[in-house]
């Protein structure tokens, strides 16, 4: 795969929360850190096979954890330069199992119903507003094969803090609290089988990002199983 090293600028209010940054001067490691210890170990032991799609994966943070499990996987962006440093930081062995697609999650998704086992999507959809949260629900429900998994680390209680001591805000984002979205995720995921689990405070210092702020999170892992459908 070619190195895409185009920049792609955030549009906030159409829903595009990319870093417009050139992800190959950003180092070997994800720009979003080595990822939540909770969603980590969850990853190493739950059971993850068959086709998986890979939502809003960026440059690959957990990737790999998804790779070295499921029998195939699609990582998804939009940012086209965030995918291509995933494609090219995998390691040669898995990628015949990896392929990649650029698509705005915003938009109807490029895959035909019941196409995948499974769903991850990490750190991306606490970002949107409940309505656009819903239409990216109903896209996930339609492509998941029945008995399908959803496996979801939503980022709540956010603060950002700028190099110059300001909080930063993304577009119109709900900064949920830990309760709400938890009332959010329980209602959206009503018929489905659910587990709802709290993460520990989250902190990281996301210095390739565009502006470098520090950032602080709790937040929840969701798992949702596509049962009787
Ligand atoms: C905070 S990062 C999380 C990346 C990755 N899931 C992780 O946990 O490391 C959010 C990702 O969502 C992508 N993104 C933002 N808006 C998007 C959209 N409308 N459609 C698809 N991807 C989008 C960004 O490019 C970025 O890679």
């Amino acid at each position: 795969m070619e190195k895409i090293t185009k920049p792609l600028d955030a549009k906030d209010k159409a829903g595009i929360f990319t870093e417009g940054i050139n992800y190959f001067v950003t180092g070997e490691n994800s720009i979003w850190g080595k990822g939540d210890k909770e969603t980590l170990e969850f990853l190493d032991k739950e059971e993850i096979k068959g086709k998986w799609l890979n939502l809003a994966s960026g440059d690959g943070r957990y990737n790999l954890n998804l790779l070295k499990k499921a029998n195939f996987v699609v990582a998804s962006d939009i940012d086209e330069s965030a995918l291509s440093k995933l494609w090219h930081t995998t390691p040669e062995e898995y990628r015949n199992k990896l392929e990649t697609k650029v698509f705005d999650i915003v938009k109807p998704f490029p895959f035909e119903g019941n196409s995948f086992d499974g769903i991850f999507c990490a750190g991306t959809l606490h970002l949107f507003p409940v309505e656009v949260f819903k239409k990216i629900i109903k896209e996930i429900d339609r492509i998941l094969k029945p008995g399908g998994k959803i496996i979801i680390d939503f980022a709540t209680d956010i603060k950002r803090i700028s190099s110059e001591g300001k909080l930063i805000t993304f577009g119109d984002e709900p900064l949920y609290t830990l309760e709400e979205a938890k009332i959010l995720l329980k209602e959206l995921f009503k018929d489905y089988k659910t587990m709802i689990n709290e993460l520990s405070v989250f902190e990281e210092d996301f210095k390739a990002c565009n502006p470098p702020y520090k950032f602080t999170c709790r937040g929840v892992l969701l798992v949702a199983e596509k049962v009787n459908r």
